[in-house]
């Protein structure tokens, strides 16, 4: 594991590396992996606790057919959204196994324009870098471009630079809140669970920032000025095989930062996390709450959700933070982000506070997505 590597800016120097090295220099600890582009045949070994590493490292010990690995990010606003994945896994083991990208390496770009068209792109690349430092990482992928964080995962940016689809331009991300794993905050630290239910981890370095978007897409300038968010999910199973439906998503309300996610895995447990600041404060962390669909019908209110379930209206979210009291916040699906057979993501109003107490109606803005294997 001490192998001693010189880590330059420039990922063109250690072309040849095919395994992780780690060194330590000037304290903090570096390590520098290159992502085959195929999957590779063999166990693939999960990080389950923080002691295994860099916070928004890479969590696989090697991408097999039926693992996966991806780091998250998205800009909202109220007129215009923008989110990317930098994904490494098959598409079956995300469970869209009627895609057809070919590697395990590869990028989704999406978003709306204020008008409200949506757009999409998927990018291949077959050389893909991931490197931390202390514990933030950065990640090159071919054709698509870069993200970059800093040791304490305050900054990240992001840089696109795409011929193949015609995109260009960067995202940057000022971290707001706290980083944290399912239960425990980033600086706690020891022995933290990462695992959010079995098989499936959860690493969320940035719950919110003041972000910012500047893109040119095919030649359309989209400006955003938001919240941003970044997180990375992992698991060592099929995802439609562990995982029933899960309703996620952050915002900001007033002086509040929430992020929710409410899981139910195939055999019918629910699991929870729920995380809320104020005004960059930790308020709570940790597993009572509740998120609810609404809507007229009660196909829309079904929980938890069946083959007969449609879209609801929006997500009512209970977190009873213990001493400080209970919250109740309610996002309303404005607008439809992405909607593919097994998730719909929406942006749109979030408004709410304590129960019983003051209540913030705007600025309002937050993503979030309901994932489903229940067909
Ligand atoms: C993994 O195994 C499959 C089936 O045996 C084979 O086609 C493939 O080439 C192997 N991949 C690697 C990277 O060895
Ligand atoms: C991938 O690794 C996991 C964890 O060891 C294992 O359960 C699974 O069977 C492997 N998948 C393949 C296709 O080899
Ligand atoms: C990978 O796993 C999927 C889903 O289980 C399967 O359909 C596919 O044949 C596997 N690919 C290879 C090359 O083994
Ligand atoms: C919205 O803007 C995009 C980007 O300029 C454009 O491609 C699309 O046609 C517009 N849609 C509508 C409904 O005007
Ligand atoms: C609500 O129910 C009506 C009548 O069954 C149906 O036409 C409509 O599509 C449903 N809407 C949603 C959002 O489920």
């Amino acid at each position: 594991m001490a192998q001693k590597v010189t880590l330059q800016s420039s990922f063109g120097l250690v072309l040849l590396a095919i395994s992780i090295f780690v060194s330590v220099a000037g304290g903090l600890e570096k390590s520098f992996a290159s992502v085959p582009p195929l999957f590779s045949n063999g166990s693939s070994i999960m990080v389950t606790t923080s002691s295994q590493g860099a916070f928004d490292g890479p969590k696989l010990s090697i991408v097999n057919n039926s693992s996966f690995d991806w780091w998250y990010f998205d800009i909202c606003s109220e007129e215009a959204s923008v989110q990317i994945v930098f994904i490494t896994s098959t598409v079956s083991a995300i469970g869209h196994p009627e895609s057809s990208v070919p590697l395990v390496t590869y990028v989704t770009l999406n978003g709306l324009f204020p008008n409200g068209t949506a757009f999409a792109y998927v990018v291949p690349s077959m050389s893909v870098y991931i490197a931390t430092e202390g514990d933030g990482s950065s990640g090159f992928y071919d054709g698509f471009g870069s993200w970059k964080g800093t040791p304490d995962m305050s900054y990240y940016t992001i840089s696109v630079d795409s011929e193949a689809i015609g995109v260009k331009g960067a995202l940057y991300f000022q971290s707001a809140a706290p980083a944290r794993y399912p239960l425990q905050f980033a600086a706690e630290r020891a022995g933290s669970t990462e695992v959010l239910a079995p098989n499936f981890g959860w690493a969320n370095a940035v719950p919110d920032s003041d972000a910012q978007a500047h893109l040119s897409i095919g030649g359309t300038k989209l400006h955003i000025v938001g919240r941003g968010y970044h997180d990375k999910n992992w698991g060592d199973a099929p995802m439609q095989d562990t995982t029933k439906t899960w309703y996620w998503g952050h915002a900001k309300v007033g002086p509040y930062a929430i992020v929710w996610f409410d899981y139910i895995s195939r055999d019918g447990q629910e699991y929870y996390s729920a995380y809320l600041t104020k005004n960059g404060a930790p308020v709570i962390l940790g597993s009572s709450m509740t998120v609810r669909p609404y809507g007229r019908n009660e196909t829309q209110r079904l929980y938890p959700p069946n083959p007969s379930s449609t879209e609801p209206d929006g997500f009512i979210i209970n977190i009873d933070a213990g001493n400080a009291g209970k919250f109740e916040f309610t996002a309303s699906n404005d607008n439809v982000v992405q909607a593919i057979d097994v998730y719909t993501r929406w942006t749109g109003q979030v408004t709410g506070g304590p129960v019983g107490g003051e209540q913030f109606y705007g600025p309002g803005v937050g993503l979030w997505e309901w994932m489903r294997f229940i067909s």
